[in-house]
């Protein structure tokens, strides 16, 4: 008889789209998949990957930017965290930053993505800058989160080629693309 996976249990962060969310929700539900999306957490009631995570029956808990403070999410975060008995927590286009107290509370338990070739553009608006610096190359990178932005130890990264009729629309979708691979991969 095959001992069966014991999956990880993650949590997932978003504020918008949720498109990452969506390709790490669609990984975890393959038997073999180490993970098991147990909970999303939006900062955002209006976030597109609300009612997205909704259609896959994953439990999602909202603690709106215009009605909580950071320490605020953060105390009902941790909570739901616990309850959840969460081991890993994914952020995935969550604009928020998080609190030294909290990422010491979950140290070397948090990873992000990021639409860069990290260290280069780290911050907001990765794509543009890469195109206002007429970079070769940007790409997209999976990392650990500590304390100081976009600068946690990298899991994975992959490069993307700039092409010369590049836009901020085409060059963001062919990273995002990327995107959606490298974080299950990266995860997992
Ligand atoms: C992605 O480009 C991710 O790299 C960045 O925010 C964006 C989120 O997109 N951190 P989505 O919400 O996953 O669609």
């Amino acid at each position: 008889m095959h001992n069966k996976l014991k999956k990880i249990r993650i949590a997932i962060f978003i504020s918008g789209r949720g498109s990452n969310m969506e390709s790490l929700i669609k990984s975890s539900e393959n038997k073999k998949f180490p993970a098991l999306v147990s909970v999303i957490i939006s900062n955002n009631e209006l976030a597109n990957g609300v009612q997205l995570a909704k259609n896959y029956n994953v439990p999602v808990k909202i603690f709106d930017k215009k009605k909580f403070n950071k320490s605020q999410f953060e105390v009902f975060c941790h909570k739901v965290l616990l309850n959840y008995k969460i081991e890993m927590i994914c952020l995935a286009g969550f604009m928020q930053i998080l609190s030294k107290n909290f990422i010491g509370k979950w140290r070397n338990r948090i990873i992000n993505i990021h639409p860069s070739y990290l260290p280069d553009n780290k911050g907001l608006n990765a794509q543009k800058q890469a195109l206002e610096k007429k970079a070769s190359f940007t790409g997209c990178t999976v990392h650990f989160v500590n304390e100081e932005i976009d600068a946690g130890e990298i899991i994975l990264q992959e490069k993307i080629k700039i092409i010369h009729r590049d836009n901020l629309q085409t060059l963001s979708n062919r990273i995002l693309e990327k995107e959606h691979v490298i974080y299950p991969k990266a995860l997992k």
